[in-house]
């Protein structure tokens, strides 16, 4: 199922496809059809090799960030940009959950694993098809524009490590869209585009689960090998992840999400004793 998401190129069919394979994953268990390896130890959750890029649809044409245009949030032209931009990190997060279900299968995991990243993944789907809605409702739509081309790098970066996956998927990308996130929100908000506020507030909540995820199984791989989950964060984000992380943060939502400022501060090019706001 992973795999079928993940070579399916248009996204109203990748999503609807992802949709629905959640909702069979989901029937399955319930019904029992899946059960626990606990309770039967022969439970094979599927091997493939998932293609390298997903694929995806001819528009939006990929460009490097640095020849995408800028506009002004306050303008329309500025607020159609920056939902296109959240409809094209939506669709690649479709893609980056399946691929984390696929790509890392020969590694044994309890079926709670599974059921996290089915979820995250239908949740995407529908982020996708909400921001979608925005747009037309703009007179936009997904592909009227370019997108930023490097948004799998992450994936191919980190396309051997699972840890590292985990490090700097949900808990870098995906932990920025909550620090992000408000501040988007607040630009609709005072646009009047309250549909897209609405959309937007189901996004804000919903990704707190999608950062949380990834830090409960990466706790659990650090248990498994035993190894600190602080200092192998810090060691896997330096390998993988391009770049310092930028405060400010949203240390609530983060605490939510299982993600602790010892975790994220230390990456940052910021002074020691600017680090926690205490003056100097
Ligand atoms: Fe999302
Ligand atoms: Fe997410």
């Amino acid at each position: 199922m992973a795999n079928d998401v993940l070579r399916t190129a248009d996204g109203h069919e990748k999503t609807a496809l992802a949709r629905k394979y959640a909702a069979a994953w989901f029937a399955a268990r319930e019904s029992g059809q899946i059960t626990s390896p606990l309770q039967d130890r022969d439970v094979i959750i599927g091997q493939v090799t998932p293609p390298d890029f997903p694929a995806r649809p001819d528009k939006p044409e990929l460009k490097d960030p640095r020849d995408v245009p800028r506009r002004r949030p306050g303008s329309r032209p500025g607020q159609v940009a920056l939902l296109h931009a959240v409809a094209h990190i939506e669709l690649n997060a479709v893609d980056l959950h399946w691929d984390i279900i696929a790509r890392f299968s020969d590694t044994s995991m309890p079926l709670g694993f599974y059921d996290d990243w089915v979820k995250a993944a239908d949740e995407e789907s529908k982020h996708f098809n909400l921001v979608c809605d925005c747009l037309e409702a703009l007179d936009s739509h997904y592909g009227a524009l370019t997108a930023h081309a490097g948004m799998w790098r992450a994936a191919e970066d980190t396309a051997t490590d699972f840890l590292g996956r985990l490090a700097v998927v949900p808990m870098v990308l995906e932990a920025r869209g909550l620090d992000v996130t408000p501040g988007m929100i607040d630009i609709f908000r005072k646009a009047d585009l309250h549909d897209t506020v609405a959309a937007l507030e189901v996004i804000y909540a919903e990704e707190v689960g999608h950062v949380a995820y990834g830090s409960k199984w990466f706790h659990f791989l650090c248990g498994r090998h035993e190894l600190d989950p602080k200092e192998a964060f810090h060691n896997l984000v330096r390998t993988y992840f391009h770049g310092a992380l930028k405060p400010p943060f949203n240390d609530e939502k983060r605490a939510e999400a299982g993600l602790p400022p010892d975790f994220y501060w230390p990456l940052t090019n910021e002074e020691p004793d600017r680090q926690r706001g205490t003056p100097s």
